[in-house]
């Protein structure tokens, strides 16, 4: 992928699948985050994650350290020095699994952005699309948050409503959550990178 100047910069985090990765990737390659922000690398917790063997494909950057075992303040040292080479405007989380330490925070404050597969009013916390099956709801919500202190507690920076009544599994839910969250995530980053969404 060629790096263009004067573009935001960003890190994008995963700990797994990276499909949200991917979509931010096709959509910075050739859709609507092209020209607005360069992928400086794709990050992970984990170095086996399926994700970085995709995020290669796309001629990114990638980087991994281990988390398992360490202490997050610690980990998140290393993370932090890691990313000083890269000198990122935004750190994007796409199914990072970690939460992240207060040093962290206040180093990229109002700059770390996550999806979750929830309304965050409603539900926080890992397992969003087995709480709307358990639930039977009829629609859920995507949400992209600033990343705060809390798990998902972030001011919220936009939400897709996804209707699942006529789903009959789990499968079919995350299906067409995940469907929604690809394209929805890179419709807000948008937003963000055009300034069209204050931080
Ligand atoms: C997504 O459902 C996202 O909302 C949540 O974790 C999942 C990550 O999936 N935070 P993927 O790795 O992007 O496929």
């Amino acid at each position: 992928m060629t790096i263009q100047k004067d573009k935001k910069k960003i890190a994008i985090f995963i700990s797994g699948r990276g499909s949200n990765m991917k979509a931010i990737l096709d959509n910075v390659t050739t859709g609507k985050l092209k020209g607005l922000c360069n992928v400086a690398l794709v990050f992970s917790n984990k170095c086996n994650a399926p994700g970085l063997t995709t995020a290669k494909l796309y001629k990114v950057k990638t980087e991994c350290l281990e988390s398992k075992g360490k202490k997050r303040k610690e980990f998140d040292k290393q993370v932090m020095d890691l990313l000083k080479t890269y000198d990122v405007d935004f750190i994007i989380l796409a199914g990072y699994m970690r939460i992240l330490s207060e040093n962290f925070l206040h180093a990229y404050e109002n700059r770390i952005i996550n999806i979750h597969p929830a309304d965050t009013y409603l539900y926080k916390g890992i397992h969003g699309y087995e709480w709307a099956y358990e639930n039977n709801m009829k629609k859920t919500k995507i949400t992209v948050h600033i990343v705060d202190e809390g798990v998902d507690t972030g001011r919220i920076l936009g939400q897709r409503e996804v209707d699942i009544k006529d789903c009959q599994s789990l499968e079919e839910i995350e299906e067409r959550g995940l469907k929604a969250e690809h394209e929805f995530y890179s419709e807000v980053l948008e937003k963000i990178f055009k300034g069209e969404i204050s931080l």
